[in-house]
């Protein structure tokens, strides 16, 4: 099957379209029949090498952490789901960005998405769930988001006005409508922070890593009250999000009915088929990406050969 993978770290030039023998399901596993996988920050890293003494992994590596697709294979103890179904899910370790990829984690896909908005949204829905959890963000919550309008800010910033939050999020001038129109209320972000923001905020998330979390802190006045996305902005009390696992099924499914009631859009930043792949990770590496980037798959002749 085609994947899109590296055998060695490097630049976005280093990955390439390859044939590679299909995954299997495994226990507790389902394997889909890609349509469309997530492109994030972290893929960039992992390629780039920029993460690996802190995240070692193996060459070739197939990148890629969540993706949408039809079951096409069910391993054993699986319940509640059934071949031609169509999901959206996570696979941490990373290869859904192939013609067919194993899920551990999913749902199913809302109707409302398209097969490039399901693609890359779980990771992110899985992510600010958790985080709006961790930080106990409800109605009459005003939450700070910093680096509002990217793939898991503007995905997060919905799930937060979803609960009744009041949400402040941070952008680039030119993305401060987009956030509007999302239901936050833009800042610039930066220096001189606290004054624009000019309120205190019940809880804080550092998504682009970029802020000094210290504004953060002094927002909220107390750095149990801000969580990061970003490890190297854990410091000065603020704890970096780790998603727990067990809730990311149920997650996906709350983000599912929200879309499907119209409350919960991905959006598209920009999506290229999977002989792409450069131009995708070279586009997420720029930092400013409005909303997700995606990569597409068509259905390959292979397919029944996978089975
Ligand atoms: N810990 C976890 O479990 C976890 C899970 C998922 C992601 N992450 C991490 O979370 C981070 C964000 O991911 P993403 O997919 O949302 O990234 P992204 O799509 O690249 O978005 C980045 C956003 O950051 C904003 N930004 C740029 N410079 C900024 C600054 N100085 N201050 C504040 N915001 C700034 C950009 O806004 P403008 O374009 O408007 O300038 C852009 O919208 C990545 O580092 C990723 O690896 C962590």
């Amino acid at each position: 099957m085609q994947a899109l993978l590296f055998t060695a770290h490097g630049g976005p030039e280093v990955l390439t379209v390859a044939d590679v023998p299909a995954p299997h399901a495994g226990p507790g596993r389902i394997r889909v029949a890609v349509r469309a996988a997530g492109v994030s920050p972290a893929d960039d890293a992992i390629r780039s090498g920029a993460w690996k003494d802190i995240y070692p992994i193996p060459l070739p590596y197939v990148v890629g952490v969540d993706a949408a697709g039809v079951v096409d294979e069910i391993g054993d103890g699986v319940d509640g789901v059934h071949l031609g179904d169509e999901v959206y899910g996570v696979r941490p370790a990373g290869a859904t960005t192939a013609a067919h990829a194993v899920l551990d984690l999913w749902a199913a896909k809302p109707v409302a998405w398209t097969w490039s908005q399901a693609g890359g949204a779980a990771a992110a829905v899985a992510t600010g769930s958790h985080a709006l959890d961790e930080l106990g963000v409800r109605a009459g919550s005003t939450l700070l988001l910093d680096g509002a309008s990217g793939g898991v800010g503007a995905i997060t910033v919905q799930l937060a006005v979803a609960r009744g939050a009041r949400v402040i999020g941070t952008a680039g001038p030119a993305n401060h409508a987009f956030l509007r129109d999302l239901g936050a209320e833009p800042v610039t972000y930066g220096p001189g922070l606290a004054d624009r923001v000019g309120t205190r905020v019940d809880a804080a998330l550092d998504v682009s890593g970029h802020g000094d979390v210290r504004r953060l802190v002094a927002l909220t006045g107390s750095p149990d009250a801000v969580r990061t996305l970003v490890a190297h902005n854990a410091a000065h009390g603020v704890r970096l999000l780790r998603v727990d696992p067990s809730g990311v099924p149920a997650a996906l499914t709350a983000a599912a009915a929200l879309a499907d009631a119209g409350r919960l859009t991905v959006p598209i930043a920009a999506e290229y088929p999977i002989t792409d792949g450069p131009a995708a990770h070279a586009r997420i590496a720029t930092g400013h990406a409005r909303g997700k980037v995606v990569i597409t798959l068509t259905t390959q002749p292979d397919e029944a050969a996978a089975r």
